[in-house]
């Protein structure tokens, strides 16, 4: 169960992790969180596509994706889809109780590359969470980029994640596309997978660059439209979900070909990766 701020030790190492209380949580989708979390002491510095390794003690930790904005250095927030005890305890925390979490950790997205490039936002599912803040720092800096897109998929309407700011993204400049695997006659926009939607979007292949995340069958099918439309592979990003244990490169639990996702991704350029997404379930 979470901690009461008292109850917290101060304690250090690197495989500590640092109380963080609870400030609020707001409920997304049945099963998804998102929750913003304030270091009990000093302030936070991360990369957009960096996670932590987050826990609610006697239930486990694993690593999530820091889904906030990274010019916000105050609190940390974190898109988290209840599937197993460590994270239905996490979305089970409530606000004033702390939660253990360590890092960031990992490679973050290539923002640094994208001046004049089209972009090219990838998302299926859980996926827009690392993705949220990349999509921040784009908007923060659209005018040195070409076109911004955000092509999103979700189950069904009711699982999307971030619905209100979708439309505020929408009017600061990003072109959003959004698609369902299946939904109601009220639903009046696209029905169908994520990659179908690449066929409709306006872009520069030669000059565009992709930042894909969501189900591994998803970013396969993502990874062959890209290159159908021209994009060049190692400008195509993905990031990788792996099992992890110690977050650091020590355990080896989240090996990838004879990468560590946790210490050389958990982004990648599809260049890079090739061989290894050829063999499914690696
Ligand atoms: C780099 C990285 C970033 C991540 N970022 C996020 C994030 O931002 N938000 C988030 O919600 N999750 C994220 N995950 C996934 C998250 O770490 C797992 O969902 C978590 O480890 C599951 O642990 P658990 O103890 O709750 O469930 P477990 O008890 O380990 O698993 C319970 C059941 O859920 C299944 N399961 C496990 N993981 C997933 C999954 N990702 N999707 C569907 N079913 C699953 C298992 O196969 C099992 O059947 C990330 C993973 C990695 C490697
Ligand atoms: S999780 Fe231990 S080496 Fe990556």
């Amino acid at each position: 169960m979470p901690s009461s701020p008292e109850a917290v030790q101060a304690e250090s190492g690197p495989m500590v992790p640092a109380p963080f209380a609870l400030a609020s949580k707001r409920q997304e989708t049945h099963d998804t969180w998102t929750l913003e979390l304030r270091p009990l002491a000093g302030a936070f510095a991360f990369a957009p596509g960096q996670f932590m390794m987050l826990s609610a003690s006697g239930a486990g930790e694993v690593p999530i994706s820091i889904s906030g904005d990274p010019s916000q250095t105050a609190a940390l927030l974190h898109t988290v889809r209840a599937v197993g005890l460590a994270t239905r305890a996490i979305c089970q925390a409530a606000p004033g109780e702390v939660l253990g979490a360590r890092g960031p950790y990992g490679r973050p997205w290539p923002l640094t590359e994208l001046d004049g490039a089209d972009v090219l936002v990838v998302a299926g599912g859980i996926g827009l969470a690392p993705l949220r803040a990349a999509i921040l720092a784009l908007l923060a800096r659209r005018q040195r980029l070409g076109r911004i897109a955000l092509l999103y998929g979700g189950r069904a309407p009711d699982q999307l994640l971030y619905t209100e700011e979708l439309q505020r993204w929408a009017e600061e400049g990003l072109e959003v596309m959004i698609t369902v695997d299946s939904a109601g006659p009220e639903w009046l926009g696209h029905v169908g997978v994520v990659p179908r939607l690449l066929s409709q979007a306006e872009f520069d292949p030669s000059q565009a660059l992709a930042l894909v995340c969501g189900p591994e069958v998803m970013m396969r099918f993502a990874l062959a439209s890209l290159e159908r439309l021209g994009v060049r592979r190692d400008r195509v990003y993905l990031s990788m979900e792996r099992n992890m244990q110690c977050g650091v490169g020590h355990c080896g639990h989240c090996q990838l070909g004879p990468t560590l996702v946790c210490r050389d991704g958990p982004v990648y350029a599809w260049s890079e990766l090739d061989p290894w997404l050829r063999i499914r379930e690696l």
